[in-house]
């Protein structure tokens, strides 16, 4: 059955709207794991719009499933990473003035960046997983630096409009087809919804989702436990 990753770093972007300290996504994480979540992500952004360090240290001690570091290779956040060390890495991207992660690394452009980062994280002893657009390219490429997993990033079909979602799709089973031949782990997020995630949850090979904004949207409504376990049904499919 494929993993849960709920990642919460919305709770933390209501509290930096007010600069206090509510709501905690320490609290979060514990009512999500409540939910079902087998994995709690979290973004530590350069520019810290949401999670701030403080988060991440706590999580690592009070979190109970896997917790899941979204991150840029830059030095400092990889210096935070090797102190904290999460049980898995997701290096990503990172524009200061995008909405959320936008693209996919680019692996096939910069492998030896990337080789020396994902190397700085395993030596920690944390796995490291690459988001890449699903482009059997950058599988290929993803594989060359030593990572153990890759998450096929799925906004393009999140995106698409109904006539263009079907070839959307095949795009990305391809890619987890293409990771899994060469051994790598699937993952699979970005864009993932309530209305949209059946399809993808069909595709045989993922091994976990990380899907934030639709569940903490839900959550407001209908609680984060609640909004997690909702969720968790329809990717166990
Ligand atoms: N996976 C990655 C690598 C991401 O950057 C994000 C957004 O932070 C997500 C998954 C979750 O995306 P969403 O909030 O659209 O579910």
């Amino acid at each position: 059955m494929p993993e849960l990753g709920v990642n919460i770093d919305h709770v933390a972007t209501v509290r930096q709207a007010r600069r206090t300290i509510e709501p905690d996504p320490v609290w979060a994480a514990a009512l999500a794991e409540l939910g079902g979540a087998d994995c709690i992500t979290v973004h530590l952004r350069e520019d810290r719009r949401h999670i701030q360090d403080r988060d991440v240290y706590l999580l690592k001690e009070t979190v109970t499933v896997k917790l899941n570091l979204e991150m840029g290779a830059s030095d400092e956040i990889i210096r935070i990473a090797r102190e904290v060390v999460p049980a898995q890495a997701t290096l990503v991207p990172e524009k200061r003035q995008e909405l959320t992660t936008e693209g996919g690394l680019d692996v096939a452009g910069n492998v030896s960046r990337v080789r020396s980062a994902v190397a700085a994280l395993q030596e920690k002893g944390i796995v490291v997983s690459l988001f890449i657009d699903p482009d059997e390219r950058q599988v290929a490429a993803a594989k060359e630096t030593g990572a153990e997993a890759v998450e096929i990033h799925t906004g393009s079909y999140a995106e698409a409009s109904p006539a263009q979602s079907t070839q959307r799709l095949a795009e990305i089973a391809a890619a987890c087809k293409a990771a899994g031949e060469v051994r790598l782990v699937v993952h699979a997020g970005h864009g993932l919804t309530y209305r949209n995630v059946v399809p993808v949850a069909a595709i045989p090979g993922f091994k976990e989702f990380n899907i934030g904004h639709s569940i903490i949207s839900r959550a407001v409504f209908v609680g984060l436990s609640q909004a997690v376990a909702e969720m968790k049904r329809l990717i166990s499919i």
